[in-house]
Parts: structure tokens; sequence; C-alpha cells
């Protein structure tokens, strides 16, 4: 009976995870999304190619190696079908290789309604969701009013998807939102539903199956499963910065209800961080950089969003985010992404702890939207020099492994590699 081995991020998302998917898939024999839906943008390079993924989990490229689409993601057929064009135009058949849960609930384009309708309602209160109907979707979920993909192959399919719809318009109008100059990609409600309802063909192609009793099966006959997280941990429903997080868990815990694995099924746990830090939509960010050292980690790390090309916000590393991060999530491996973006810095800062009202802490708060937290900042030198030399972790300047082993001891996880760049090939494994 073997394992299955989870790599998730551990900030506010954007750490990498699709790049580090590839290059871990070559050890495994299934890549499984567990959670999330197209809010994900997830960036793989190899060949000069670039390639952005949302629905589909980051091993597809790899074509001997089988994908799966969990139970516990979130569907938005167009934008899959989408998906499945971009791969067939880079000469990918996905058919092959990936397999879909029937009971993994579908977006519908009034969910996409409701995401604006519920952002707009909020004012200045608003999370900056990435307007994909995640957090309608999931309401539907867990209030048992939500449509799955096994759904599309009954014949009460229409029927059902009328209901919600109405439910949906209903409760646009209640909040008073405009739904006649609502667009999805220039299309009205009406047009995008067209796309929509013809897109399930798509879907239809695909092998849809109950990927619980299939991941089991493989696990018994010793097969090796990786689950692909989405987002971050410090965006999780639980215990990210609630309200400004995204509807699902993204955690470890995450894996065992979003595939039906039981914990004790649970292997490694591959965190990820960047050496720095990003966010991208409202919420708390205890060291965000105003500055122009923010812009600067802005711009030498193209830090805008896969997914809606939004800036992403920057700032230094954040420990205890980190160290709650990995409590979280159990990580046995931490993996860290992009020190290369800040090659030429004479200076790197880390948050050690947070300042509340004059008082040190390690904890978040529960009032992380509310209270003023200062970060405690200790200082590295810079390295100041490219990375691209480094063969080896052990070639790396030693100002960088320096502050890669204060990174380890503060969070008590063993660093297993570092990425420095965009590319499959540039990931030193120690
Ligand atoms: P994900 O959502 O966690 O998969 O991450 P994204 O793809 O949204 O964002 C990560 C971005 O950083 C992408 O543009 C990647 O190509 C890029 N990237 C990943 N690893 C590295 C690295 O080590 N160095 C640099 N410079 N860029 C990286
Ligand atoms: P990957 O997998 C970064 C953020 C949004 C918003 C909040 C809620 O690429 O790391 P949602 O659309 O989920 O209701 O938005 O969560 N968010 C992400 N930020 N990376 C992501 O995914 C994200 N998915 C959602 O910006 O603040
Ligand atoms: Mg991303």
């Amino acid at each position: 009976m073997s394992k299955v081995d989870v790599l998730l991020g551990l900030q506010w998302g954007d750490e990498g995870k699709g790049k580090i998917v590839d290059v871990l898939t070559p050890d495994y024999d299934v890549i499984a999304r567990f959670q999330g839906g197209p809010n994900a943008g997830h960036t793989l390079e190899f060949n000069g190619i670039k390639h952005v993924l949302h629905i589909i989990p980051s091993g597809i490229f790899h074509k001997q190696k089988l994908n799966i689409i969990g139970n516990g993601v979130l569907i938005e057929p167009a934008i899959f079908s989408d998906e499945v064009d971009a791969l067939r135009q880079k000469g990918v058949e996905p058919t092959d290789n990936l397999y879909i849960s029937k009971k993994a609930h579908l977006i519908l384009p009034s969910h996409r309604l409701l995401d604006a309708a519920n952002e707009q309602a909020k004012g200045n209160a608003k999370i900056g969701s990435t307007l994909k109907g995640i957090g309608p979707a999931y309401t539907d979920k867990i209030a048992r009013t939500g449509i799955r993909v096994g759904d599309i192959l009954e014949f009460d399919f229409r029927e059902k998807y009328q209901l919600l719809k109405y439910q949906h318009i209903q409760l646009a109008r209640t909040l008073n939102f405009d739904i006649d100059a609502f667009r999805i990609n220039d299309m009205s409600l009406d047009e995008y539903e067209v796309r929509w309802m013809e897109s399930l063909e798509i879907l239809r192609k695909f092998k849809l199956i109950n990927s619980e009793y299939f991941i089991n099966r493989c696990l018994s006959e010793g097969k090796r499963v990786l689950a692909e997280g989405a987002q971050g941990s410090m965006l999780d429903i639980d215990f990210g910065s609630y309200p400004f997080v995204t509807s699902s868990s993204t955690i470890t815990a995450g894996v065992c209800s979003g595939l039906g694995v039981a914990p004790s099924a649970i292997g490694r746990v591959m965190g990820i961080t960047k050496a720095y830090c990003t966010r991208v939509g409202a919420g708390p960010f205890p060291t965000e950089l105003f500055d122009a050292t923010g812009r600067r980690l802005c711009e030498l790390g193209h830090e805008y969003g896969a997914t809606t090309g939004r800036s992403r916000r920057c700032g230094w590393i954040d420990i205890p985010a980190l160290r709650y991060a990995c409590m979280l999530n159990g990580v046995t491996d931490l993996i860290v992404t992009k020190p290369d973006v800040m090659n030429d810095f004479d200076e790197i800062k880390m948050c050690t702890d947070y300042i509340i009202n004059d008082r040190e802490t390690d904890e978040i708060p529960f009032e992380f939207n509310e209270v003023e937290i200062k970060p405690k900042l200790k200082v590295f030198s810079g390295w100041k020099c490219s990375l691209a030399s480094a063969a080896k972790f052990d070639e790396l300047p030693v100002q960088l492994t320096d502050y890669l082993h204060d990174i380890e001891s503060r969070t008590g996880v063993r660093i297993m590699a570092v990425s420095i760049s965009p590319d499959r090939k540039d990931v030193l494994f120690r």
C-alpha cells in the first residue's frame, strides 16, 4: 500500500506549485488536484514554452502519467474546454491521461454572475475574488443545492440547471445587480450560457469516474500518487485571513476530503514558499512593501496574476505565517522558489515575529484583519550575483544558504529543493 504525497502552497498562492509539480511528476504515476478550481493559475515552462493551467493538474505534459481532477475541485466547463484547446494546440491530447471525478461540482455561468454581485454588494470590503464563481459554487455544494459533473449524464440535467440558475438570478436581483450589463469575456449571460452548454460535450468525452475508488485502488497497487494543491494555506477557508480567503480547504486535510483518501494514507507533505511573499486580492499582509523595493520584487519577479493579470502585492518572507502553515499541514519538506528575483538586492529582510500593541508574538492573531501588525525584521546580506551557475544546492552563494538555513531553523522543516528560474530544469534538489 503506497501513500499520497502532497504538494501545496504555504503562503497566499502563486508560490510556484505548477512548476514544481511538473518537475516532480516523473517520480509519480498519478497527479491529482483536490480542491479549488479555475481561480488557480499554475505556470509551467520548458523548452521555451510557457503554459498556464487552471483546472487541469500540472502533470498533464507527461503523456504516460495519469492526471485526476478530484471530487473536491470545481469545474467551469467553458474554461475547461479552453484549457483542453490550448493543450491540443501544443500537441497534448488530454483525453488519454485525464480522468475526472463525477462528484466534482460544476460552476454555472450564474455562479459567476453571483460572484460579481456579491463583490459589488461588499463595496470597499470586497475580497478581490478572481470572479470565476468559486464562492457561490462551493456555497451551493455545502447548501446541498449544487450540480455535479456526473449530473451531466442524467436525463434531468437541464431541469436541475434551470432551477439553480433561476435561484441565482433571483438572488442577484435582491443584491441590486445589473444583470443585463454583466459580461463574461465580453459575452452577456445568455450568450455565455450557449458556449457553456456546448462545452459540456467536451467534458462528456473524458473518462468520468468515481475517483475515490480509483485512487485507493492505485494506492493498494503500490502506485505513487501526488496531490497538487491550489491557492495557499493563508487562503484556507478555516485558517486563512478570513473572510479574505478562498472557499475551500487548501491544507493537507483537504486532500482527504477532496480525493477520498484516509488521513493514514498521507505520506510526505511538501510545502512551497517563495523566498519573499506575495498576495493578490484584498486582506492582511503584514510584510507588504509599499516602497521601491516592493515595486522591484513585483517587476523582477513578474508578479502579475496568472489568472487575472492583476499585479501582486509584494513583501518580505513572513515566518509567523510560514510556521503556522507548516503546523497546519504537517509539512515534512520545504521547497523555496524565486530567490533569483533578489539576486541584485543589497539586503534581504525576514519577518521573524509580529509586533502587535508593542508586544512581540509569533502567532497569527484572531484579529488578523483588524489589528495593526508591525513586522520585526531581521536583515541578511544579499548575494549580489546570478544563481545560474549553481548546479547543486551546495553551490549556492553562502549568503543565500545562510538565509535558507535560517528559514529551516525557524520552521523546523528541512529544505528539500530550491528553484532558481521559471524553467523546469532549474530546480536544485538537496
Ligand atoms: P502557482 O499558482 O503556485 O503554480 O504559481 P504561478 O504560476 O501563479 O506563479 C509563479 C510564477 O513564478 C510563474 O510565473 C512561474 O513561471 C514563476 N516561477 C516559478 N518558480 C520560479 C523561480 O524559481 N524563479 C523565478 N524567477 N520564477 C519562478
Ligand atoms: P493559485 O493556485 C493567488 C485569491 C483571490 C482572492 C481570494 C478569493 O494560482 O496559487 P476566489 O476567486 O477564490 O473567490 O478569490 O483568493 N486567490 C488566489 N490568489 N493564487 C491563487 O491560486 C488564488 N486563488 C484565489 O485573489 O483574494
Ligand atoms: Mg497561480
